[in-house]
This record gives structure tokens, sequence and C-alpha cells, in this order.
């Protein structure tokens, strides 16, 4: 018997430190703009901190209450921590800021790994931030931002990627 054809899908990892502020924002920002764009069935997408802290917690109370303010329900995402074969199972691993991309990029093994590696916002030329400011010691607002940024973020990503078609 032949192996089945591989998944035509393409996989997005994206990674903050605790993995219930951005990440989970992110996942959420992305399932709903896939959804909305039917682009279901081209895409696999996960969430994943570098640290374990969180591991199996919903997000955070206050990241769940931005999005749900924008129509997209987060409810279901559970805290993980990244692990190695993330880097052989995803071909994008987006990471909120400076110091989770360097912890990421440190636990690749190889060049093809690392390169799978990007900021989320270099998709967002136009915030002057390259990174998605932490949101958890801050106030409401700091989701807001957060928000913001990731959407603008991923709208550049998806169109990138859907441009190539
Ligand atoms: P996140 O935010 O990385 O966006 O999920 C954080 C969540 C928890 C902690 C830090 C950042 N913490 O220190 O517990």
């Amino acid at each position: 018997m032949t192996n089945p054809p591989k998944s035509p899908k393409r996989k997005v990892l994206f990674v903050c430190l605790g993995n219930i502020c951005r990440s989970p924002m992110a996942e959420g920002i992305f399932r709903d703009k896939i959804a909305k764009l039917g682009l279901k069935s081209k895409w696999e997408h996960d969430s994943a901190g570098t640290g374990d802290w969180h591991t199996g917690e919903a997000p955070d109370r206050r990241a769940q209450q931005k999005t749900k303010e924008k129509g997209i329900d987060i409810s279901d995402i559970r805290a993980r921590q990244i692990r190695s074969k993330d880097f052989d199972e995803f071909d994008y691993i987006l990471a909120m800021d400076i110091s989770n991309r360097d912890d990421v990029i440190a636990k690749a093994k190889n060049a093809t790994q690392k390169n799978k590696v990007t900021l989320i916002l270099s998709y967002a030329p136009q915030f002057e931030s390259k990174t998605v400011p932490d949101p958890y010691f801050g106030g409401d607002e700091g989701f807001e931002l957060v928000y913001q940024m990731l959407d603008r973020a991923i709208d550049e990503f998806l169109l990138q990627q859907h441009d190539k078609e």
C-alpha cells in the first residue's frame, strides 16, 4: 500500500513567553481570518510558550476579553511549551518579541529549523516597534495594542502567503 499524500496544509506556530496572552490572541485572530477567507483547508495553526509556567491554562482573562470584544473566542486554547518536534512540524514559527525569538532559535537544531523563526512584526513594518510588547504586567490598554499589532501583521502574513499562489 502506498502512503497517503502528504498534507498540503501549511502550518504556523505563534510563540510568546507564557502562551496565555499574545500567542493565543495571535492564534485566535489567525483562526478567525482563515475561516472568513475560506482558507481553513490550507492551514494548521497552534501556539506555544517558551516557558512552561502556564501549561494547561486557558488564556489570560484580559486576552479573552479583548478578543471577545472583537468577536473572537479563544477560550478553548490551552497553554503549552514549545517542543523540539515543533521545529519539524511547523513551516512558520512566528515569535512575539526578540527575547522569544532568541529563545526559540536557541532550541533549534539546525539552520533549516532556525530559518523558520521570524518576528511576527516583520510582517507589519508600519509599527515602529519590532516587538509585540508583553501585556501581562500592564493594564487593559496593552491588550488593545497587542490586538492591533497582531491583526495587521496577520493580514500581511496571509496576503504574502496567498499572493504567491
Ligand atoms: P505572554 O504573557 O507571553 O504574552 O503569554 C505572559 C504571561 C505570563 C507571564 C509573562 C508573560 N508570566 O511571567 O507568568
